[in-house]
């Protein structure tokens, strides 16, 4: 870090101009919170009634309190509430209820987007569903100006007997066109209908920087992870959406032994996502 030795070089007088710098910043740096859904709660009104005390007993913290995507917290900088990107998909009207729960997860996905887009490889996303987290990406990294291609993978309906969440979307006899418009300006990112892993056969590339895995099942997420293992480059980011979650844990019973046996861990964050970074 350059900061100590900035320091060391600088006079007296250019070290006070300096901290008087931090500290005229620090008191625009409002405390911010935000409060939106949490998932699987059997009683809500009890869990309203913790939450209010819970709230209480931090007195003036509370200004500081997230509760959202099965996390409450206080006392965070929350970065991502700072970034006017991430402010104004709060406030988009047309976003659901859901992505605005998931934004501190879309934070960190769109992080190890970002750094990986410098790796040799394209990028993919196994369960792309409306393609919204898809479409912050894209924006957030200016992912048009990559020499990469985005491959986006789903099977974009529901059956009777299929094995994946019968998510409301997935009803939506048109959600597949709906996806391929939401992307028809994006020239790099190609739409793959179809069950994964079958559809990776002829489509996974040679190389691959970034993958986002988000299917809700550990059987299609244990087959693909064994699939773009081999592939990744050195550094590249694996994101697993559910990692984390206990009612998915059968994810992290398939996962861990296959990252095991190419040498890697994954590792598991508060938002329940899983990180893998090829090493
Ligand atoms: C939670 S959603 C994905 C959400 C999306 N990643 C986002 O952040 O907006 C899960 C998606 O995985 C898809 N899916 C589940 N199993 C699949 C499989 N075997 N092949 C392809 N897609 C699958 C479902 O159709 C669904 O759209």
């Amino acid at each position: 870090m350059n900061f100590h030795k900035n320091i060391v070089e600088k006079s007296d007088k250019e070290i006070l101009i300096l901290n008087q710098n931090i500290l005229n910043k620090s008191k625009n740096f409002k405390a911010l919170s935000l409060e939106s859904g949490h998932f699987l709660i059997e009683d809500i009104e009890k869990f309203r009634n913790g939450y209010k005390l819970i709230k209480e007993s931090l007195g003036k913290y509370a200004d500081t309190i997230f509760s959202s995507d099965n996390m409450i917290c206080w006392n965070r900088n929350y970065s991502f509430l700072r970034d006017i990107f991430y402010k104004n998909l709060l406030y988009d009207k047309e976003l659901d209820t859901s992505a605005k729960t998931t934004i501190w997860r879309t934070y960190i996905l769109v992080y190890f987007a970002k750094i990986c887009s410098n790796l040799s490889g394209d990028y993919l996303e196994l369960g792309t569903y409306k393609g919204h987290t898809a479409q912050v990406l894209t924006k957030k990294i200016d992912f048009e100006k990559l020499e990469k291609n985005y491959l986006l993978y789903d099977l974009f309906e529901w059956k009777d007997g299929d094995a994946h969440s019968p998510l409301n979307g997935l009803m939506d006899k048109n959600l597949y066109s709906h996806v391929c418009k939401k992307f028809e300006k994006n020239k790099n990112v190609k739409i793959v209908k179809g069950p994964v892993p079958d559809t990776l056969h002829n489509t996974i590339p040679e190389k691959i920087a970034f993958a986002h895995i988000d299917m809700n099942h550990w059987v299609p997420e244990a087959s693909s992870l064994e699939m773009i293992l081999p592939k990744m480059s050195l550094g590249a980011v694996i994101v697993f959406d559910d990692y984390g979650w206990f009612c998915y844990h059968q994810q992290k019973i398939a996962l861990d032994p296959i990252a095991e046996e190419y040498g890697q861990e994954i590792l598991e964050l508060p938002t329940g996502q899983g990180i893998l970074i090829k090493c």
